[in-house]
C-alpha cells in the first residue's frame, strides 16, 4: 500500500523530533501501522532551518496553505501552537478532508468542541495524544485502555516545567522567584513563562482529560485554575514536617453533583508515588471503578518523547484511514450524540461546591486565646480538624518574635464553607498577614 502522506505544520522541537523518530524507526513503524508513513511536506516560516532538519527528504515550504492546498497529502500535523492561525489552519485541513494531529492542548481545551464536530461532519480524524503529559500516552489509556471503567477521578502532574521548579524549592530551599529564574536559565520555562506558572497549561490538559473521562464536552471556561506562584518556600517546610508533599495537581473527579475540574498546588501525602515524582517528569493517576487506581509516569515535553505520540497518532491514522469514521475511535472518547445529554447531567461544578482538604497557614500574635478563637470559628463552619503545628516565634520571626505560624490541617469540607471561615477568620486582630490555603489530595 501506498505510504501515508504526511504534511507538518512548524519544524521546532517537536517537529524535528517527529521527522527524526519516523526516520529512525521506519521499518518497525511501517510493520506496526500496515503501510509506510511519509513527511512529504514541511512548512515553516524559517524555510532555511527546516531545510537543514529535512534536507532533500521532504519538499519545504513557507506557506502552510500549500500543505493544506496539495491533495496529495492525506494527515496534517499541527505544531504551531496557540489558538490563532493554528485553528485557522486545523479547521482548513478538516475542510480539505485531511487527518489533523495535534499537540495543541490549548486550541482543543478551548475550541474543541467546533474542531470535533467539523472533523466528525466531514468523516476526518483528530488525534492529540502529544497534547497532554507529552509521550505517556494517557490518552489513549483513558478512552481505550480504561473503557470499560466508571472513571471516578484522575488527579496528574502534568505541567514539566511546574513540577521543576516545585523541586527545586524543596530539594533547596529557595522561594519561587528564585527557582523561576534558574528554570529560564536552564531552559526548562519559558521566556514568558505565565501559562506554566498560573496553571494554564495544565487547565488545558485537565480539561481534556475531563471530557475523556466523563464524556462531557470540553470547558475550560469552567476550570478553576491557580498557579504555584504565591507558594512560599515556608509551606513546602511546613507540608514536609507534616508529611506531605506539594504538587501542582490538575483534578477531575466524578461527584454526585457534577464534575470537578481543577488546578491548584495540593499537599499530596509524601508515601504515594505521585508525591515522588520529581523534576520536570509528568505522572497521571487514574481510578476506575473496575480498574481501581492506575499510575502513569513519563516525559511531558522535550523533542523525541512528544514526537512519539505524534508518530502513535500518526500509526493509528495509518491504520483507520478509508475505514467507516463513525467506526473509529471517538476523540473524546464517548460517542458525540451523547456528550450533551452527560453534560446536563453533569455539569462542572463551581470551585464553592468542591469537597476537600486543606492546609492553612495563619500568621498570628503569640498570644494566650488566639489558637481557640481560629479552632471556634472553624467548627463554627463546621470544619474538623486533623492536625495542628505550631512553630516556635523564635523560628518564624527572630529572636523575640512575638509572631507565630500556626499550621492547620483540616478535613474535608466544603469550598464555599472554608472560604466563609477564613473570611472570619482573615477578620480577627490577631491574625497578622494573608492566610496562606493550599488544598490537599488524599489520592487514596
Ligand atoms: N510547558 C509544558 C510543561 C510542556 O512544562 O510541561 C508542554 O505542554
Amino acid at each position: 500500500m501506498k505510504p501515508i502522506q504526511v504534511g507538518l505544520l512548524g519544524i521546532g522541537t517537536v517537529g524535528s523530533g517527529t521527522f527524526n523518530v519516523l526516520q529512525r524507526n521506519q521499518e518497525e513503524i511501517r510493520r506496526r501501522a500496515g503501510r509506510g508513513i511519509e513527511i512529504a511536506m514541511v512548512a515553516d516560516l524559517d524555510t532555511t532551518r527546516a531545510k537543514q532538519v529535512v534536507g532533500d527528504a521532504a519538499q519545504v515550504v513557507g506557506d502552510a496553505r500549500a500543505i493544506i492546498a496539495n491533495p496529495d497529502i492525506d494527515v496534517v500535523v499541527e505544531l504551531i501552537g496557540g489558538y490563532g492561525i493554528a485553528k485557522a489552519l486545523v479547521l482548513e485541513a478538516i475542510a480539505a478532508g485531511k487527518h489533523v494531529v495535534t499537540a495543541n492542548k490549548a486550541l482543543l481545551a478551548v475550541h474543541g468542541s467546533e474542531i470535533f464536530k467539523a472533523a466528525a461532519d466531514k468523516g476526518v480524524i483528530v488525534a492529540y495524544e502529544a497534547a497532554v503529559a507529552g509521550g505517556i500516552p494517557i490518552i489513549k489509556a483513558l478512552r481505550e485502555g480504561l473503557t470499560a471503567n466508571q472513571i471516578q477521578w484522575v488527579a496528574g502532574i502534568i505541567n514539566g516545567t511546574t513540577n521543576f521548579i516545585l523541586s527545586e524549592m524543596r530539594d533547596k530551599g529557595l522561594d519561587f522567584d528564585v527557582v523561576l529564574k534558574e528554570a529560564q536559565r536552564l531552559g526548562y520555562a519559558e521566556a514568558d513563562p505565565t501559562f506554566d506558572i498560573e496553571g494554564v497549561d495544565a487547565a488545558h490538559k485537565a480539561t481534556l482529560m475531563s471530557a475523556i473521562a466523563f464524556g462531557i464536552p470540553v470547558q475550560f471556561d469552567k476550570a478553576y485554575v491557580e498557579g504555584i506562584t504565591k507558594l512560599a518556600g515556608a509551606d513546602i517546610k511546613y507540608a514536609e514536617q507534616l508529611g506531605y508533599r506539594i504538587k501542582l495537581l490538575g483534578i477531575t473527579k466524578r461527584t454526585d453533583k457534577g464534575i470537578e475540574l481543577r488546578v491548584h498546588p495540593s499537599l499530596v501525602p509524601s508515601k504515594r508515588l505521585i508525591a515522588n515524582v520529581e523534576g520536570a517528569m509528568n505522572a497521571v493517576v487514574v481510578n476506575g471503578d473496575a480498574v481501581g487506581t492506575t499510575l502513569y509516569y513519563g516525559k511531558g515535553a522535550g523533542s523525541e518523547p512528544t514526537a512519539s505520540a505524534v508518530i502513535a497518532d500518526l500509526v493509528d491514522i495509518a491504520r483507520l484511514h478509508g475505514a467507516d469514521p463513525a467506526h473509529s475511535v471517538p476523540p473524546l472518547a464517548f460517542q458525540s450524540s451523547t456528550l450533551g445529554a452527560a453534560g446536563k447531567e453533569l455539569p462542572v461544578l463551581p470551585m464553592a461546591e468542591v469537597v476537600t482538604s486543606y492546609y492553612l497557614r495563619i500568621r498570628v500574635a503569640d498570644e494566650a486565646g488566639v489558637l481557640a478563637k481560629i479552632t471556634t470559628l472553624l467548627a463554627n463552619a463546621g470544619i474538623s480538624i486533623d492536625a495542628v503545628l505550631q512553630r516556635e516565634a523564635d523560628e518564624v520571626g527572630g529572636e523575640g518574635s512575638t509572631q507565630t505560624d500556626l499550621i492547620i490541617l483540616t478535613h474535608d469540607t466544603r469550598e464555599g464553607d472554608m472560604d466563609k471561615a477564613l473570611a472570619e477568620i482573615q477578620g480577627l486582630p490577631t491574625v497578622l498577614a494573608p492566610i496562606t490555603r493550599i488544598r490537599k489530595e488524599e489520592l487514596n
